[in-house]
């Protein structure tokens, strides 16, 4: 058995150091047993928009917390409550936490899951959700572990394809629940705000649920550039022309049946020039979805913000032209991801290649996890990659 864990720690606001703590153990965040549990050899951990919130001191988390919530790894040792999860499998780690045993895991909603977290209904590694440590390190314990881990059929077929199959953990099923959410389907037309992966993700999984016209939103040159190249249409929301003329430009049309927001509270508004804004996207889908539409809106919004524009938005309380929306009854729906529901449906869409054009649009990028500091550096100047920690140098090794 190792003895060390190599960590990446939130430090403070653009501060991150990598520790070593103790190799992890079959122990919950309050030191009771989980003899249900699972550690696991991280395989690849990704480094993702949510953990930027943090990383830019906007969403509150303590100091020395382990980042990371987007993990695959090797079981390496189980508690004796795992019966079925076995010591080698492959898995691809949900980033909410989940006990499997509460009225909302059992009604498939493990984003509210009521037995991980004193404070909220909702848990999740490495964020102040429950304190469950994060994965951005070499070993990670993985309570409920029969119920939580999704294992990879063949375990090389898997680490050929592990660029798209790691992003299983979140921000594939996230993208797709915000379409679900959003009502796409064959023949929808589709404005997804915001090209970073998660909204990349959305655009690929709209494409799978056979939407028509996908159009991308965002003020990133080149994260549109990759939207372009995948096939999908773009709108530069910093652009003097409104988005709902751009949409119109392309569709012929003002509305789209549905829209997406892949963005969150630290949006900027629209226009050449616009400060921060964290109602604009919500506001702009309120107008460019169409009556009887759907909105689903995956961003982060949260009311622990210091650094917010004003008293409102630190409070949470957003701006939203409510009395704008109603007239046109519409859906919004909001919340975390619950990865579960998606990632094994997900999974086999990739596995036989019905996702082919996820490489390219995601554009991995997979680094050592010494690396991570400054992958988060170059992500939060918005990089058009995502990047993908690899601890023990496996996928180097798998190519
Ligand atoms: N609900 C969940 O379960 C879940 C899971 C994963 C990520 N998220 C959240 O999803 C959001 C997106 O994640 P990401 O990794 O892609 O983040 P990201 O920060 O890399 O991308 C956000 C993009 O939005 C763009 N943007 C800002 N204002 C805009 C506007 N008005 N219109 C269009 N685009 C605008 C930015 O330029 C940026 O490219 C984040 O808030 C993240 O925390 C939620
Ligand atoms: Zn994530
Ligand atoms: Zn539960």
């Amino acid at each position: 058995m190792a003895s060390g864990n190599r960590v990446v720690t939130y430090m403070g606001p653009k501060k991150l150091e990598l520790q070593t703590f103790d190799y992890p153990k079959l122990v919950d965040p309050k030191g009771n047993k989980t003899p249900h549990g699972a550690i696991l050899r991280i395989v690849t951990t990704n480094i993702c928009g949510s953990d930027q919130h943090i990383y830019r001191g906007r969403f509150p988390a303590p100091k020395g917390m382990v980042l990371g919530h987007e993990m695959t790894g090797e079981v390496i040792e189980t508690g004796p409550d795992v019966h079925f999860i076995k010591k080698g499998d492959l898995c691809s780690v949900p980033f909410n936490v989940s006990c499997g045993r509460c009225r909302n895991c059992k009604e498939r909603h493990t984003d509210t899951c009521e037995n991980v977290n004193d404070e909220a209904d909702c848990g999740a590694y490495g964020f102040n959700l429950g304190g469950w440590q994060g994965g951005q390190s070499d070993y990670l314990m993985v309570p409920f572990a029969d119920w939580n881990l999704l294992k990879f059929p063949d375990k090389d077929q898997a680490m050929e394809k592990i660029r798209d199959l790691t992003l299983l953990s979140d921000i594939l099923p996230t993208g797709f629940h915000g379409c679900v959410q959003a009502g796409v389907k064959y023949g929808s037309t589709v404005y997804i705000a915001g090209a970073g992966p998660v909204g990349r993700c959305a655009a690929a999984s709209a494409h799978l649920l056979g939407a028509s016209c996908i159009i991308v939103g965002d003020s990133n040159s080149e994260r549109l550039k990759l939207v372009k190249d995948a096939g999908y249409q773009t709108v530069n929301v910093a652009s003097e022309t409104p988005v709902a003329d751009q949409i119109e430009a392309i569709l012929g049309v003002r509305d789209v049946d549905c829209g997406v927001d892949a963005v969150g509270f630290e949006a900027h508004g629209n226009g050449p020039g616009a400060g921060e804004d964290p109602a604009a996207v919500l506001n702009t889908l309120i107008e460019v979805v169409r009556e009887n539409g759907a909105i689903g809106a995956p961003g982060i919004y949260t009311a622990g913000d210091a650094d917010a524009i004003d008293k409102d938005a630190k409070a949470g309380t957003y701006r939203i032209d409510f009395g704008k929306a109603w007239i046109k009854s519409p859906h919004i729906s909001a919340g975390q991801a619950p990865i579960m529901h998606y990632n094994r449906d997900l999974m086999m869409a990739i596995l036989w290649g019905r996702m082919p054009y996820l490489g390219k649009l995601l554009n991995v990028e997979v680094v050592p996890l010494e690396k991570a500091p400054d992958a988060y550096k170059i992500f939060d100047q918005g990089s058009p990659k995502k990047f993908v920690l690899d601890p023990h140098g496996s996928v180097a090794k798998a190519a």
